[in-house]
């Protein structure tokens, strides 16, 4: 292939808007959807077609199809630092066109109950904090701690960037509150996603948490993927269902995760229809 051959593929590739067609004998890049725990998992695995599965290290991928478009279930495992290897992996490895980070997580907003589904606009490191200095006597106040940034480098020229928080991709938040109506076991709702590697219990600590940053639900992994995603520029959505809330004493229900998976089957398969007919 000679110079300005490569230069329009890869200006061709840069600028692939997410629902433009695959060119004719490219593989499509997958879907990459993630969960943390096997009850996270299990249901979308149980859809995939043609499955083939891999362990890299610890972590565990399925790859097959669904409506005979490429897919990759991944199990990230629990929290931080195993959603940000298990993401890094896979975007290395199969190259995905975009990622759904979805599963279960815990109410914020008084608002939402056990079954609702929260798309995240956005999400955040809820756990990283700086303190203020204060002598011993002053002893430990948590309302008084800041939230950490994250710092990361931008690729093409190595500048440093702040981030309070990753943005979900506008279209595919977009897509997804248009299925709203498809879900039948409670509403389905913008929203921010508080990740930190804590399950918070103390109702004034949620309700802190809620004030402060306007969270909807917390949960384990969804803001610790989405900064891989940032790194790679793929386009990147979390999808968390609320399997309990201590703001209405529902406890954690095991059935949610199926529904939550249901719902992200439906939205890959409608995705992919849309792909087709790009
Ligand atoms: N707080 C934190 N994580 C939660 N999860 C479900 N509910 C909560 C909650 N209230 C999810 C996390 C993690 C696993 C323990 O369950 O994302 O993967």
């Amino acid at each position: 292939m000679n110079f300005f051959k490569s230069l329009a593929c890869l200006i061709a590739l840069v600028s692939a808007p997410l629902f433009a067609a695959n060119t004719p004998n490219t593989p499509a890049a997958p879907i990459l959807i993630q969960g943390a725990m096997e009850v996270e998992v299990d249901t979308m695995i149980a859809a995939l077609q043609e499955k083939q599965e891999l362990t890299v290290g610890a972590w565990t991928f399925w790859q097959g199809t669904l409506a005979g478009y490429p897919v990759v279930i991944s199990r990230t495992e629990v929290g931080l630092a195993n959603a940000a290897a298990a993401t890094t992996l896979a975007i290395e490895r199969f190259k995905p066109r975009l990622i759904i980070n979805q599963g279960t997580s815990g109410g914020h907003d008084p608002a939402l109950h056990r079954g609702d589904i929260v798309i995240g606009t956005k999400s955040f490191n809820m756990g990283a904090y700086r303190s203020d200095f204060t002598p011993a006597d002053q002893g430990i106040d948590s309302r008084k701690w800041h939230n950490f940034d994250v710092t990361m480098r931008l690729r093409d020229n190595g500048k440093l960037v702040e981030h309070t928080s990753f943005a979900g991709d506008p279209e595919l938040v977009g897509r997804a509150l248009g299925m709203a109506d498809r879900y039948q076991h409670g509403r389905v709702v913008a929203g921010i996603i508080g990740t930190a590697d804590e399950w918070n219990r103390q109702v004034a600590r949620i309700n802190w948490l809620h004030q402060t940053y306007n969270t909807a639900t917390e949960e384990m992994e969804t803001s610790s993927a989405a900064l891989v995603a940032e790194a790679y520029k793929v386009p990147f959505v979390g999808i968390r269902v609320l399997s309990n809330t201590d703001l209405h004493g529902e406890e954690f229900d095991p059935k949610t995760a199926i529904h939550c998976q249901q719902f992200v089957i439906d939205y890959t398969n409608a995705l992919i229809n849309s792909f087709n007919k790009a």
